[in-house]
């Protein structure tokens, strides 16, 4: 699988151009696209997020026997991950990356937006016990203004953590640079990057409302 990391931009922001990702995000942009056939793409393309966000885990060599001989094998070592899920629509990414990592924790983080404020409120935060050891993987299909991606991210930090990423399935260009401004240590990983970010902060073209379409709440 290969990737695209776009040079001129200071944290890395990797674009996953795979044409089986790609092919499977456009079908999931469709507006035909029905609630089960919706949340199984989201749930495929996940994994293939999976997959190329994890390109960098370390590895180091353990001795296996196989049935022919003695070998020296590499396994990943390093730090242990934990998922985290920005609610509600981080959910739907979970399945599919824990396919993956099926060794994963998991910590959710639930905000809304302050209608007076538009600033990002927190109602709900649960994280493993020892999440400062580990990688922490946060998820959120669709990076848009940034503003919860970034303050999922301060409180992460607050909470000790080091090791953090950013995965989802598609970027708006206002969302990565808030993201980048405020958080340049961490590395966003995504399925594309759209134009831009309507007047009701959706993404164009987007794919619409991602929690939405993979719970049928529409
Ligand atoms: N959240 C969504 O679900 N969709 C958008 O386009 C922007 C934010």
């Amino acid at each position: 699988m290969t990737a695209s990391p776009t040079a001129s931009l200071s944290a890395a922001i990797t674009v996953i151009d795979h044409p089986l990702l790609q092919h499977k995000l456009s079908m999931a942009r469709s507006a035909d696209t029905t609630t089960d056939n919706f949340r199984r793409l989201v749930r495929e393309i996940a994994s293939m997020l999976a997959y190329e966000v994890t390109r960098d885990l370390p590895t180091e060599l353990i001795s296996v026997t196989t049935p022919v001989a003695d070998c020296q094998v590499p396994v990943i070592s390093g730090k242990k991950l934990c998922l985290v899920s920005i609610l509600r629509a981080g959910n739907g990414m979970l399945d599919g990356m824990i396919d993956l990592l099926p060794g994963a924790r998991v910590g959710h983080i639930g905000l809304y937006r302050d209608p007076q404020t538009l600033e990002a409120v927190e109602y709900y935060f649960k994280l493993p016990e020892d999440v400062e050891d580990r990688l922490v993987i946060v998820v959120d299909p669709m990076l848009a203004t940034g503003n919860s991606a970034s303050a999922a991210l301060s409180r992460l930090k607050e909470a000790g953590v080091t090791s953090l990423k950013f995965v989802c399935l598609l970027a708006a260009p206002e969302g990565i640079a808030a993201l980048q401004a405020a958080h340049p240590d961490v590395p966003i990983t995504t399925g594309a990057v759209d134009s831009h970010l309507n007047d009701h902060g959706y993404i164009v073209p987007g794919l619409g409302d991602a929690g939405d379409r993979i719970f049928g709440t529409r």
